[in-house]
């Protein structure tokens, strides 16, 4: 993992240059830095804030043989990595929402982003990108966020070097993604699932076709959510915005 970097001072998204590559072929393990996105892009279509030299924002490729629709699994493998890269590098306690959230303090420090290039059931690349919010201040986040949104430097009170992270996320990666090609999800999902929370609560799910309600059973062998309505329905979320009381 990171054989390969392209670093950028500024770029449009990683997400796409990082795609523009695999069209190209690069090899497995590629990644894309860049100190500025000026369209960072976040799940369900959402903008991401990527201010300048302010967080760790990157698109790593990859190119597992696995059917298309195991595709999330590797998006909790992500957290997984995250959440330990940013415990060993920086002391905190992170934990996951569904699916790619990482928290601190009940507010968002870092998001995960999974897009794939597939044909038939062939995956091309699975291009994972990760946006970590590092040196923000309270004042630099837009208002919108303040309420939602935190970084390292906040919860740690002090700055830290975003190439100490990156490195610590590529060796969490790294080990992880050989255990997860060797032995399969498994192992993987039982580490999600300790980082995890809300399994078991009450929870409201916003996806692309309405709102669910209902108690969360926990992840399928895919890694997708599975929540219990009040008749007894058992819902596979696949997309979704959650709501949970986190603390
Ligand atoms: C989310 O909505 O939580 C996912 C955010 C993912 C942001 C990262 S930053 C690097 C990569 N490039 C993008 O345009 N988005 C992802």
């Amino acid at each position: 993992i990171g054989q390969k970097v392209f670093y950028y001072e500024s770029v449009d998204s990683t997400q796409k240059i990082a795609n523009d590559l695999s069209t190209e072929n690069a090899p497995e393990g590629t990644l894309v830095i860049a100190d500025e996105q000026t369209s960072g892009r976040g799940r369900m279509e959402r903008k991401w804030h990527s201010p300048k030299g302010e967080g760790i924002w990157m698109s790593l490729l990859v190119r597992p043989e696995i059917p298309p629709q195991q595709a999330p699994q590797l998006t909790l493998l992500t957290a997984v990595a995250a959440v330990r890269a940013i415990e060993e590098a920086a002391g905190l306690t992170p934990v996951i929402k569904w699916p790619n959230d990482i928290m601190v303090n009940s507010k968002k420090i870092a998001g995960i982003l999974t897009e794939m290039q597939a044909e038939a059931d062939r995956i091309h690349s699975v291009i994972i990108g990760i946006g970590i919010n590092v040196n923000q201040d309270r004042t630099d986040f837009p208002k919108e966020l303040l309420g939602t949104a935190t970084s390292l430097a906040i919860e740690t009170g002090n700055g830290l070097p975003r190439s100490r992270i990156i490195q610590e996320f590529c060796a969490q990666f790294e080990k992880l993604y050989l255990l997860y090609l060797e032995k399969g999800f498994y192992p993987i999902k039982l580490l999600w699932e300790s980082y995890a929370r809300g399994i078991g609560s009450f929870m409201r799910a916003r996806t692309y076709n309405g709102v669910i309600e209902g108690v969360a059973l926990g992840i399928t062998e895919d890694g997708v959510l599975k929540i219990e309505s009040s008749d007894g329905t058992i819902h596979k979320i696949y997309s979704a915005d959650i709501e949970f009381p986190l603390s």
